[in-house]
């Protein structure tokens, strides 16, 4: 053989190896999967017998069954309509069980289920051996830590319990312990239940290094924290009696066993004692330290009695710690607050009529403000302008009659005019629907109204 046949060997029986490994992990992952398959089927089956009794008979206890469905109980017929409803369709592992073990199945029908009442034992764990009695664990059904009675000392899980697969390691509850959950966790103490059993139980949270009982005084050490005192046992210590705990602006929260460091309010200026206004220990500007409520909003706006805070066409409004101005109503030349009834003086264009700054119609006036020919005026918000009337256009300062205007209308006029004897035709056909108005006395009407139109040209 030669040397490079020799590398590809190795090479293919590793892979052999790695293939084989990998299915045999899988395969122990799946044993347990195939026991709950295997009890689902079992469950399925069960119902199926249920079902069939009350489609068939409307339901009844044992003895009836047998007497009222006699032949048909433990029938060929009966077990196809059962079996049919085993898996979902989907299943491909319960189908393939169901077909694997079909002649099983059919064997505990027709010669065991009298005496065999028990099908998830007889099938699952005697017959095709997926699982387990509860308990044990393994391909050979081997006993969990501390008895199958009563596995990990019934407190916690032994993996793979009842199944054909899984280590049989215990999985403890929590505060306890060991191969067979038969100590206590850290920080958890030793009792005993009614049934004197172990029992563990949390420490206080002030313990370090265990306890003898649930209370303060029961622990062996304090955590850090916590410092031993005679009266109480392990006592919270506070760390805000520190005065430099926090930083600049910060107060301090005692917590058991620890403490918090937490922003100062908005208004206080350096640090504080607490939370909230009431903390300040001084203010900042836009503040004034009061007795109730600590450092409180000053209104600069109210204090403000001359009104020189804020220019003109502005208003001032107050905000914590400070100040704004901020613009008045388009309708007010000047203001003391928000919306248009607010101002103090009206802005050109406007005049104050209810307390409020209301349009002046300029074109209204006796005397209108557009006096050159041809000129119309439009009153705007605030304002007026000056256009020239239809059919005229400005140039320069003059408004000229507008011929290029004139020619489109005449051209939209024959536009018109052809739309209108086209109306017209339709107008009678509806007219000589309407049995009331003949179309002699309708068509004349629309002639007249087109002459009239072409007259008015
Ligand atoms: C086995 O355990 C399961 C689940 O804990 C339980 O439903 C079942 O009744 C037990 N079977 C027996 C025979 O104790
Ligand atoms: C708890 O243990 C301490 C010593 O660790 C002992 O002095 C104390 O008496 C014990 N308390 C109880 C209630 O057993
Ligand atoms: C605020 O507290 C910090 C830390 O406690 C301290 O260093 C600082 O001097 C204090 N500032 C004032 C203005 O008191
Ligand atoms: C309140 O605070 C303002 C602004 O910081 C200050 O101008 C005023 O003098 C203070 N008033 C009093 C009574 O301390």
């Amino acid at each position: 053989m030669s040397r490079r046949d020799c590398n590809l060997l190795l090479k293919i029986l590793f892979i052999v190896a790695l293939s084989l490994q990998i299915s045999i992990v899988r395969s122990k992952r799946d044993l347990k999967e195939q026991c709950k398959t295997c009890k689902d089927i079992v469950d399925a089956f069960y119902k199926g017998m249920e079902k069939t009794i009350k489609a068939n008979f409307g339901g009844g206890n044992t003895a009836w069954e047998e007497r009222a469905l006699g032949s048909y109980a433990k029938s060929e017929t009966r077990l196809v309509e059962i079996m049919e409803g085993l898996c979902e369709s989907s299943a491909s592992q319960c189908h393939s069980m169901v077909e694997e073990n079909e002649e099983t199945i059919e064997n505990w029908w027709f010669k065991h289920q009298t005496e065999e009442k028990d099908l998830k034992t007889w099938f699952c764990i005697n017959s095709i051996k997926v699982c387990c009695n509860n308990g044990t664990y393994g391909p050979e059904c081997k006993e969990c830590p501390s008895g199958k009675d009563k596995p990990c000392n019934g407190k916690g899980d032994c993996d793979g319990s009842g199944t054909r697969g899984g280590t049989g390691k215990c999985d403890c509850n929590s505060g306890y312990d060991g191969d067979e959950c038969d100590e206590c966790d850290d920080d958890y103490f030793e009792e005993k239940d009614e049934e004197n059993k172990l029992k563990c139980t949390a420490c206080h949270e002030s313990c370090s290094k265990g306890c003898n009982g649930s209370t303060p005084k029961d622990c062996t050490e304090c955590k850090t924290g916590w410092e031993k005192s005679e009266e109480d046992g392990c006592k919270d210590v506070d760390e805000c009696k520190d005065a430099d705990k926090c930083g600049e602006g910060e107060y301090c929260v005692n917590t058991p066993g620890s403490f918090d460091c937490e922003a100062c309010h908005e208004s206080c200026e350096g640090n504080c004692t607490s939370s909230g206004a009431k903390g300040c220990i001084a203010c900042k500007t836009g503040y004034n330290m009061t007795e109730d409520e600590g450092c409180k909003d000053y209104d600069e706006c109210a204090a403000d009695t001359s009104n020189s805070l804020c220019d003109s066409g502005t208003y001032c409004r107050n905000t914590p710690g400070s100040h704004q101005c901020a613009a008045c109503h388009h309708t007010c030349e000047s203001c003391i607050g928000e919306g248009d009834s607010s101002c103090t003086k009206c802005s050109d264009g406007y005049k104050m009529e209810d307390n409020k700054c209301k349009d002046i119609d300029e074109c209204a006036a006796e005397n209108s403000p557009c006096t050159k020919e041809n000129e119309v005026c439009e009153n705007s918000d605030g304002s007026f302008t000056c256009e020239c009337q239809d059919g005229y256009r400005r140039k320069g300062d003059k408004c000229v009659k507008d011929a290029d205007s004139n020619e489109n209308e005449e051209e939209e006029d024959e536009e018109e005019g052809d739309e209108e004897s086209g109306s017209s035709a339709s107008g009678e056909e509806e007219s000589e629907k309407d049995e009331a108005s003949p179309p002699e006395d309708a068509a004349p009407k629309n002639s007249e109204q087109e002459s009239h139109e072409h007259e008015e040209l």
